[in-house]
């Protein structure tokens, strides 16, 4: 989504602007190109030498070098990123005021901006600073952060930055057209645990990525997510609603409770089909254990298929084999609307892999896409759907 886009990044003056170098060399691993204001206050904190150096390219910090920077800068990027972005910008430019290169650029720029809001939580909390940040938001500029935490003047409170990789997340919210404002998606993700005691427990291989980049994706153009995530161990999206759960009962309760406030559910987690029959309380001998007896656990995606408040359901198919018949027949027996089947007897997809190759069926027919990231792969399963729920009227 990055590539090739030119974000214009401005520094102010914060504690947190050493953070822009971490920001910069993000924003460059993602093929975006950067160019960077630096106010005199920034400068104080950081040099200018040293983000040029992430950069790539020269720092602007004076608007009277070259007479119409402030107007061809700002014309010429795809996204204005202030980060971090102290009170003082928020409030100058919620005033329309101009008075340096930063500022001056800021009221050139005629889309929206995003923010990266950096202070201490007793100026964060000021009225009059809230109001200014109101204003802005009013406007239709994005904002990420502050996050509570310890600062830099040894307090507790919120004020701390948001996470470089937070930011970038944010950034690329800021650009997306928003297709699914308004919706609001439940996704699960990862695998369950069912116990046999409390220390052993039978689950399966999957890693939750692809259900975090579909919250991830989904969050980016505008839903309003939950994810609820089995035991996983990789890093959560950014500004989703995160419930984990256990076991695959866990699961089940935690959908079927959210059933009714949704408008999609996709359910990509691998929900264990099993579980034994007996959970022992204390840690079994491994002498008194001869067999274990398994019972069915309740079919999530079948329940919600049957539910008289169903939302638009997409499942999925972990399959080992490249027959998609499988996957088919749960698309209707599940009464759901789409199902993506995924080979995953294969080692370079699926399980615990970066990439994935999917099919996706509805009942129109089938759709194979190509081998791509799990980022691409869940931008085009919900471009899928998108246009499968206006088709199906359920909009
Ligand atoms: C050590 C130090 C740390 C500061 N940290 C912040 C900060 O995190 N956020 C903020 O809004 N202002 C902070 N300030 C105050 C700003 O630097 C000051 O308001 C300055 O005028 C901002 O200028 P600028 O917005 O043009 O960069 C700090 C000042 C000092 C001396």
């Amino acid at each position: 989504m990055l590539k090739d886009k030119k974000i214009l990044l401005g520094i102010t003056g914060s504690v947190a602007a050493y953070k822009s170098i971490d920001l910069i060399k993000l924003f460059k691993n993602k093929g975006a190109v950067v160019e960077v204001i630096m106010t005199a206050s920034a400068a104080r904190f950081i040099s200018p030498m040293s983000i040029s150096v992430a950069s790539g390219s020269r720092i602007h910090t004076d608007m009277f070098e070259d007479h119409l920077a402030h107007i061809n800068l700002p014309l010429a990027s795809d996204l204005f990123v202030v980060a971090p972005a102290t009170a003082n910008i928020i409030s100058k430019h919620a005033s329309g005021i101009a008075d340096d290169l930063l500022s001056s650029s800021l009221l050139a720029y005629d889309r929206k901006a995003l923010f990266a809001p950096a202070m201490n939580w007793r100026m964060y909390q000021n009225p009059v600073w809230q109001k200014n940040l109101d204003i802005l938001a009013s406007l239709g500029h994005c904002f990420v952060g502050p996050e509570r935490g310890s600062l830099a003047c040894g307090e507790e409170g919120i004020g701390r930055m948001a996470r470089v990789e937070h930011i970038v997340e944010a950034a690329e919210a800021c650009m997306s057209d928003q297709d699914l404002s308004g919706q609001r998606l439940l996704v699960t993700a990862g695998p369950t645990r069912e116990y046999i005691d409390p220390v052993r427990y039978i689950t399966n291989r999957s890693s939750g990525k692809m259900g975090f980049a579909l919250a991830r994706a989904a969050r980016r153009r505008g839903a309003s997510v939950t994810l609820i995530k089995g035991p996983c161990s990789i890093e959560p999206p950014y500004g989703v609603e995160l419930v984990d759960v256990d076991t695959a009962a866990q699961m089940h309760k935690a959908v079927m409770d959210r059933l009714p406030a949704l408008t999609m559910l996709i359910m990509s987690a691998a929900v264990a089909d099993f579980s034994p029959s007996t959970r022992y309380d204390k840690k079994i001998e491994k002498s008194e254990l001869t067999r274990l007896d398994l019972v069915r656990t309740d079919d999530i995606v079948a329940d919600a298929g049957s539910s008289a408040e169903r939302p638009f359901i997409v499942g999925f198919s972990a399959e080992t084999g490249s027959s998609v018949e499988r996957a088919v027949k749960k698309l209707h027996d599940k009464n759901m609307d789409m199902i993506v089947f995924n080979d995953v007897s294969r080692s370079d997809i699926g399980f615990d892999c970066d990439l994935n190759e999917v099919v996706i069926i509805d009942r129109n027919g089938s759709l194979p896409l190509p081998l791509m990231s799990k980022d691409e792969t869940a931008e085009a399963i919900l471009d899928r759907a998108v246009e499968l729920k206006k088709l199906s009227g359920k909009e």
